[in-house]
């Protein structure tokens, strides 16, 4: 089964083609970073007319570099939330348009599942059940993971993301969009001993995180630092090692709790090295095996998107002709799939 991936729920157009037998045939991804720069952040009706722009453009260059025919395509796998509604839209117009040309099946991906199903691009790829520590610039989940749609919430964030506060800060500090990257570059160069920043909600049980308060503490530091021009690097090393070891500490809890053997770690802030060096210790601690996405396909991209649909199709989803986006949608509400072993 061949499947056609489009990814379009914030600022980067990805798309990609997926074979059941040949592993990823093709992708290629359009950011729209430098867009979206002068403003600081994603500006949503920007967003959607830039992949009105690019996405059928993008979807023929995959298709032509892969060698892959409309005939060959067995069905479309589009990302129909959460994200940006105009953005979501998009992609899911071409996608079931394309479908109905075509007169194969389209299916709806939650984003969150394409993140959480990208180390199976790779090898070794997790086998179920799995701890799941899902990172992105819009969610912060700790679940388990059962199979294709069987998902059990442990913990979530009650405030802002681990990545949206990676951004924010970045912005206090005056680096550039998106900040997470940047911030983690800036951190390199900072004195870990200098600054010690909270760990929220790590004195207390349960497994949910809250990281808005990290952005606060790093707006009085440097305040109270503006004079000193090393503050900067040292803020960003404090703060980097806060999240991190926050999230570390919520890790071990969860593999604890659960007794699992096997930790994935996705979405755009599992990019980040410090993250990957601490939970490689925290697996290691607990005999437990830790997976990541390759770092291409740890931030948003069709690849992704194409496999959950494949294995969303392969488990025989059906839909009706509908443009289906939602801007927010709950990951353990999602279907789970009859036929799910790995
Ligand atoms: O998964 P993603 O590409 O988009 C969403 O679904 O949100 O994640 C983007 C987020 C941004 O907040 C970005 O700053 C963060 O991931 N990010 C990082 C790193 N690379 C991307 N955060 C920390 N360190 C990184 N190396
Ligand atoms: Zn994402």
């Amino acid at each position: 089964m061949r499947v056609l991936g489009i990814e379009t729920s914030c600022d980067e157009t990805g798309i990609a083609i997926y074979d059941s037998r040949q592993g990823l045939l093709g992708h290629a991804l359009y950011s729209q970073a430098g867009l979206h720069a002068a403003y600081g952040g994603v500006v949503p009706e920007l967003a959607s007319r830039d992949h009105v722009h690019k996405t059928l453009p993008l979807i023929r260059q995959v298709m032509a570099e892969s060698g892959t025919n409309a005939k060959d395509i067995n069905g479309i796998a589009y990302t129909a939330g959460p994200g940006l509604m105009g953005a979501l839209l998009v992609g899911a117009a071409i996608g079931r348009s394309l479908a109905w040309a075509w007169n194969i099946p389209a299916v709806a991906i939650h984003h969150m599942e394409g993140h959480l199903l990208a180390p199976m691009l790779d090898n070794p790829a997790p086998d179920f059940p799995f701890v799941a520590l899902l990172v992105s610039g819009g969610h912060t989940l700790l679940i388990t993971v059962e199979g294709i749609g069987r998902y059990e919430m442990l913990g979530n964030t009650l405030d802002d993301a681990a990545g949206e506060a990676f951004d924010k800060t970045a912005k206090l500090l005056g680096l550039g969009y998106p900040g997470g990257p940047e911030l983690a570059a800036l951190a390199e160069q900072g004195d870990p001993r200098r600054f010690t920043f909270p760990r929220p909600m790590t004195n207390r049980p349960g497994l949910d995180f809250s990281f808005s308060g990290l952005k606060t503490f790093a707006f009085n530091t440097l305040q109270e630092h503006r004079d000193d021009p090393h503050a900067r690097a040292d803020i960003a090393r404090a703060f980097q090692e806060a999240v991190v070891d926050t999230l570390a500490i919520k890790c071990r809890r969860a593999l604890q709790q659960t007794g699992l053997k096997r930790l994935v770690v996705a979405g755009g802030v599992s990019a980040n090295s410090a993250l990957r060096e601490r939970l490689e210790r925290i697996g290691a601690e607990h005999h437990a095996q830790v997976f990541y996405p390759r770092p291409a396909f740890c931030t948003d991209n069709g690849a992704m998107i194409a496999y959950a649909g494949y294995r969303r199709l392969q488990g025989g989803q059906q839909e009706p002709l509908l443009i289906n986006a939602r801007a927010r949608w709950p990951l353990e509400t999602l279907s789970a799939m009859e036929n799910t072993v790995n």
